[in-house]
């Protein structure tokens, strides 16, 4: 029987339904004292470790079976030219086998030129030959992880190419056949940078909605320069932008594959990492009540 495309797999997945996003060596927010304290304001976490896989054994043992989570991975630059090296494949591996999540998220950025590790997002170059690289690179990447890979929209400062961001995502998810992760902030980002920043819904239909499977919210903040504004991601450390929770209320009646909504809170105390929650919990039950009666509960 022939395997099931990454699409498939996550499409048949259950739905995790409203998650915290936390780093797995930051002290704040701590993942135990969420998980001891607060384990009503979440139904799972999506656990991210800055791409390391040398030192997650033991921390990712201190989570328990009972807490559903997914996984955000970091290194395997699937937007470069080639290929990333060995070591963030395996690694990738190795952290799926630790936590067994249904998914594996992974920005659509380069973040390491030559080995080196670049504290910038590079986002992908939005032409034909960066979606025929991205494609070539997540179908060599399925060969090699066992978990499927969700593709995430990475933050824009700037945009290089001629391809608008939702044609080149639709080319991505068709072409790897794989589903997608909407970062609501990061549209935005990329909506700014296209002079769209008053209408972040801009062309959101010409997006392939029915590949999106998990959407992202985060906090930020917004940087006024002469020729523009810039998005910055804050994490935890900041309120959502009201742009980013009205994209929320936009596309949550029209994501028919939806099975996860993760608010990202780096850097946010325990209660206001669990508050954020709350905030989107309660749009998501005004708006469509029946999808959090379907949150797989382990
Ligand atoms: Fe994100």
């Amino acid at each position: 029987m022939a395997e099931l495309s990454p699409f498939k797999r996550v499409k048949a997945a259950a739905v995790m339904g409203v998650g915290l996003g936390i780093d797995i060596f930051d002290s704040q927010p701590d993942f135990r004292v969420l998980i001891d304290k607060h384990r009503g304001g979440f139904d799972f976490l999506e656990v991210y470790s800055r791409g390391d896989w040398e030192h997650t054994d033991d921390l990712f043992a201190e989570i328990p079976d009972d807490v559903p989570r997914t996984y955000h991975h970091e290194g395997l630059d699937p937007v470069g030219p080639k290929l990333c090296p060995d070591g963030p494949i395996e690694g990738c591996a190795k952290n799926q086998r630790l936590l067994n999540p249904p998914w594996t998220v992974e920005e659509l950025a380069v973040r390491h030129i030559d080995g080196k590790y670049t504290d910038f997002f590079f986002p992908a170059i939005l032409n034909k030959q960066c979606v025929q690289a991205t494609v070539a690179n997540l179908k060599a990447l399925e060969k090699r992880i066992p978990g499927p890979l969700l593709p995430e929209n990475a933050p824009y400062e700037f945009a290089v190419g001629d391809m608008h961001l939702f044609d080149f995502m639709n080319e991505v998810a068709h072409g790897a056949e794989c589903g997608l992760v909407l970062d609501l902030g990061h549209v935005w980002s990329y909506q700014l940078c296209v002079g769209k920043g008053d209408q972040p819904d801009d062309r959101i239909e010409s997006l392939d909605l029915s590949r999106i499977i998990e959407v992202h919210l985060a906090g930020a903040r917004i940087e006024e320069y002469e020729g523009g504004r810039i998005y910055r991601d804050l994490h935890g450390a900041g309120p959502i932008p009201e742009e980013s929770m009205f994209l929320l209320r936009e596309l949550l009646p029209k994501l028919p594959n939806l099975k996860a909504i993760t608010i990202e809170v780096e850097d946010a105390t325990e209660a206001a990492a669990v508050e954020q929650a709350q905030q989107v919990r309660e749009v998501v039950r005004r708006l469509r009540p029946a999808w959090l009666e379907g949150v797989h509960v382990s």
